[in-house]
């Protein structure tokens, strides 16, 4: 996914420390640390979705990012483009263990920790956009959200190309929905 990214690997860094600056500041961000050495295992970020669908300008005459217009595709297919209620859903955005931490299920419990503090928060709903396997299964099957919308990477167009037909480990993006 991220080879399709068409921003430079410096500005999505930029991007990705911007946004993890947003979700910490609106207490939506949270961090795993391992407790002998203090160094983060892991880490969630997570915001208002409303933020992120509200403000979609279909008249951006800017060329088009293939994940953005892939994940706004999907939440459209559910949502229709209605304008969404703040402080209602939560958009689950990154979710990552360090390779040591793998396997453990510690990814469970940063989940659980972000859709607990967003329900005190007022959060009706928590929402995903699962990229792949692991994280589908971890959304659907273990926490228990429920699959509202698909599109498959292979029939995925954007103008004349198909920016994700190579990825053949994942089947497609997932929108998962699970009332908190
Ligand atoms: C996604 C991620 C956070 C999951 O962390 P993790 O510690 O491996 O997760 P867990 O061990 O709790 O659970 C993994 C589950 O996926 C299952 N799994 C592993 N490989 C799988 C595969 N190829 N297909 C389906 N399920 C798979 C495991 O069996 C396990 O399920 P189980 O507990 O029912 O047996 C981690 O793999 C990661 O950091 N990936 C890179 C970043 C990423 O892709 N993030 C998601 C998109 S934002």
């Amino acid at each position: 996914m991220a080879g399709a990214n068409n921003a430079p690997p410096k500005e999505f860094s930029e991007f990705i420390l911007g946004l993890t600056q947003h979700c910490a500041d609106n207490g939506l961000g949270f961090i795993a640390k391992e407790l002998t050495t203090n160094k983060v295992i892991g880490a969630i970020l997570a915001s208002d979705l409303a933020e992120t669908l509200n403000k979609v300008d279909t008249d951006d005459k800017e060329p088009s990012n293939p994940i953005a217009t892939l994940i706004t595709a999907l939440n459209n297919s559910y949502f229709k483009g209605e304008t969404l209620p703040n402080n209602t859903y939560l958009n689950i955005k990154f979710v990552a263990m360090d390779d040591r931490f793998k396997g453990k299920g510690v990814v469970d419990k940063l989940i659980s920790k972000c859709i607990n503090e967003a329900k005190n928060k007022g959060f009706k709903f928590a929402q995903a956009e699962a990229t792949g396997n692991v994280s589908q299964h971890i959304f659907k099957n273990k926490l228990g959200f429920e699959e509202k919308a698909f599109i498959k990477y292979k029939e995925f167009t954007l103008g004349d190309e198909k920016p994700f037909s190579e990825i053949t480990e994942h089947e497609g993006i997932k929108l998962l929905i699970k009332r908190i």
